[in-house]
């Protein structure tokens, strides 16, 4: 089973004044994907950054760009992050008048479709799009901040989110978002997640030591 996780570190935590040797350091530890983290200070409480640095950090690796956007209205920032050279563009569903519309957008560029669950958000959200999609992120935090403490509330529904992806015979991703540590990951797993993403405990645990802490979380 831990063969199929997928680690995305995500480079909220990160030091963004070296972000571009980050990245590379991440590839070199072994992180599957990069997760970046798009905030717009209105959908959620946070700033973080735009398409200009992805497309700034894009020549640096060829490792996948999971591309998490907490912006809202969505659709119109879709081909600036496309074209930046994200690989999976993940919005959420209170983001966009038309879930249809965004999706198909995101596919006309080519590029993987992801839509995240906040924690209180429900799976009936999302449930009539599972056939088009590639992934579902579900956020074990509310959105907006790294380092906030996981929410378990969040592993029976993707337990149920699971279940009904196996019924339905998908191939959808299931990708768990905040507060993940050493500890909780393994429910993560156990709850069906198999991509893990991670802030705090990839660039702080262990003095830092990126290769250690994602070895563990695959691992655990
Ligand atoms: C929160 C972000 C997460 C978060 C992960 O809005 O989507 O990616 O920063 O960081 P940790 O692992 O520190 O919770
Ligand atoms: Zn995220």
């Amino acid at each position: 089973m831990s063969s199929s996780i997928k680690i995305s570190p995500s480079i909220l935590s990160a030091d963004f004044s070296k972000l571009g040797s980050e990245v590379i350091s991440l590839e070199k530890a072994g992180a599957d994907y990069i997760h970046i983290d798009v905030m717009d200070g209105h959908f959620v409480p946070n700033l973080t950054i735009g398409p200009e640095v992805i497309r700034k950090l894009r020549p640096l690796t060829k490792k996948t760009f999971d591309v998490h956007l907490m912006i809202s209205p969505v659709d119109n920032f879709i081909k600036d992050f496309a074209d930046a050279g994200s690989d999976i563009i993940t919005f959420h569903p209170e983001a966009t008048q038309d879930v249809s519309k965004t999706i198909d957008l995101i596919k006309n560029e080519k590029k993987k479709v992801g839509i995240s669950l906040k924690p209180k958000s429900k799976i009936d959200l999302i449930e009539n799009y599972l056939s088009e999609i590639d992934l579902v992120l579900i956020m074990s935090v509310e959105p907006g901040f790294g380092g906030q403490k996981f929410m378990p509330e969040v592993l029976s529904k993707t337990k149920i989110l699971k279940k009904i992806i196996k019924e339905k015979n998908l191939n959808v991703d299931i990708e768990i978002d905040g507060g993940i540590n050493f500890e909780n990951c393994t429910l993560a797993k156990e709850a069906g997640a198999n991509i893990l993403v991670s802030g705090s405990t990839i660039f702080k645990e262990n003095q830092g030591n990126l290769k250690k802490n994602i070895e563990i979380l695959r691992k655990n």
